[in-house]
């Protein structure tokens, strides 16, 4: 049997499947804990990731690795190779107002941007946070040499180098740098000056089988990924089959010919890992939005999905604004949650469990408008993530979405999809595998206008 691994380096953890490479079939597996916050020091990874190994029995006997990771996150070594401060995290927002906002004016507008590099300036982009270390930290800004990105370093620590000159990446991560066009497949020198005030070392840009180095065994690391083009990969998902994927961020995202160019930047034109393009909607409030108000109600997601679905659609009026870490989508970087439409009526537990699933999934029901609009084929959804396990977050689902809702099995489909890029790397195919998979749960399309109108009504009111 020949195996391979698929590492999926998250936000709040990293994971490590190691899969049969022509079945697909899970051999073993292994999971480690990051630290909280939006912003670590890049050895926290690499330690959760060692641990992660160790827990799937090691990497000894596996024939290819890839490494998928949160993007965005910036990663800035010196010229040995040592990370210059903790990472920024696609998370942080402090790089908004003096960074985002800043360059969107600095080159004339969002359109020049979407034009340029497929995306328009927010705090999650990389090239944000190397403006606002220019600005902020002007002494660390100095001893930077190179810039990467979580996956690129992870991979290039696992090649055991130390030479920044052979750090590596894929298509899906350098499009959401602002300084990489997958339009072009080619760096935006000018862009990456423009944000930080000099050029810097920045990794080469690998196609879809592209070797990136060797583990110790000899055995080949592959390109990697962005964590969403990995799910993409993980779940199979084909033309007209739009991912929304309910995880620390939130995300819609499909395969498609051709970049979105948004000039609203409400749908990023990242690309996906097989050369295509990824137009994709994200928030920042998804499955931590359950959590909240597990905690707010003193109950575990259980007890929350249940008290959801004991509680009649649209809540009575009761409508959660979900932007608890602020928002990306909207670009409302400073905003908080509200709740509107308090009565004695909606008062209760089950009114506010029932609010907090619809909010969470009305936000990414716009995004699936946005996709629309910019042309994206939307024949039915594929839900993954975390939030997914919830039963109420299943049902609801298609009354906001309008479309059939396939729910796979619960499972790790970043590392999954990392997994099928390092088979296809370690198979040398022209095409990538194809791996068979249990047959998703389906909920057919039911649509409740009513839940998304309340749902806007009240988000305008925030302006
Ligand atoms: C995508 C994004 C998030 C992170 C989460 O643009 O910022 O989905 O990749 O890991």
């Amino acid at each position: 049997m020949t195996l391979v691994a698929g590492i999926d380096s998250s936000t709040q953890s990293c994971k490590v499947v190691i899969r049969d490479a022509e079945t697909g079939k899970l051999v073993r597996q292994g999971r480690a804990a990051h630290p909280d916050g939006t912003e670590v020091h890049p050895d926290a990874w690499w330690a959760a990731l060692q641990q992660a190994i160790e827990e799937a029995g090691g990497l000894d006997d596996v024939a290819a690795a890839s490494v998928a990771g949160q993007q965005h996150g910036m990663v800035v070594l010196d010229e040995n190779g040592e990370v210059v401060r903790p990472a920024l995290l696609w998370n942080d927002t402090r790089s908004a107002g003096a960074g985002a906002a800043d360059l969107i004016q600095e080159l004339g507008g969002g359109d020049k941007w979407a034009d340029a590099v497929g995306i328009v300036p927010v705090a999650s982009f990389t090239l944000t946070k190397l403006r606002w270390l220019a600005r902020n930290e002007p002494s660390n800004a100095a001893k930077v040499a190179a810039v990467c990105l979580p996956h690129d370093w992870l991979t290039w620590k696992l090649s055991g180098s130390t030479d920044i000159s052979t750090i590596k990446t894929d298509r899906s991560d350098a499009s959401g740098t602002l300084y990489w066009s997958a339009k072009t497949n080619q760096y935006r020198p000018d862009l990456l000056e423009l944000g930080f005030g000099r050029l810097l070392q920045t990794p080469e840009v690998l196609g879809p089988t592209g070797i990136a180095g060797h583990l110790p065994n000899g055995a080949p690391l592959g390109p990697g990924a962005g964590d969403n083009a990995a799910a993409l990969f993980g779940t199979g998902a084909g033309p007209g089959d739009v991912v929304v994927s309910i995880g620390t961020s939130g995300t819609v995202f499909v395969s498609a010919e051709v970049s979105p160019d948004d000039p609203s930047g409400t749908v990023a034109g990242f690309a996906d890992v097989t050369g295509r393009f990824l137009p994709i909607v994200v928030t920042l409030n998804a499955a931590r939005v359950l959590d909240a108000a597990g905690k707010l109600l003193g109950v575990d997601h259980e007890q929350l999905s249940r008290l959801a679905l004991s509680a009649p659609a649209g809540a009575d009026g009761l409508v959660l604004i979900p932007y608890l870490e602020g928002e990306r989508t909207p670009n409302l970087p400073d905003a908080t949650g509200s709740l509107h439409g308090l009565t004695l009526k909606t008062s209760d537990p089950a009114h506010l469990a029932r609010a907090s699933v619809e909010g969470m999934l009305c936000a990414l029901a716009d995004g699936l408008d946005a996709l629309i609009e910019r042309g994206a084929e939307a024949n039915r959804i594929v839900l993954v993530g975390g939030g997914a396990r919830s039963e109420a977050v299943r049902r609801v689902a298609p009354e906001l979405f309008g479309l059939p809702v396939l729910v796979p099995p619960p499972g790790e489909y970043v590392a999954d999809g990392a997994a099928r890029q390092a088979a296809w790397v370690a198979l040398g195919t022209a095409e990538p595998p194809v791996w068979s998979a249990e047959p998703p749960e389906s909920y057919e399309a039911v649509s409740v206008p009513l839940i998304r109108e309340q749902y806007k009504k009240a988000a305008n009111l925030l302006g």
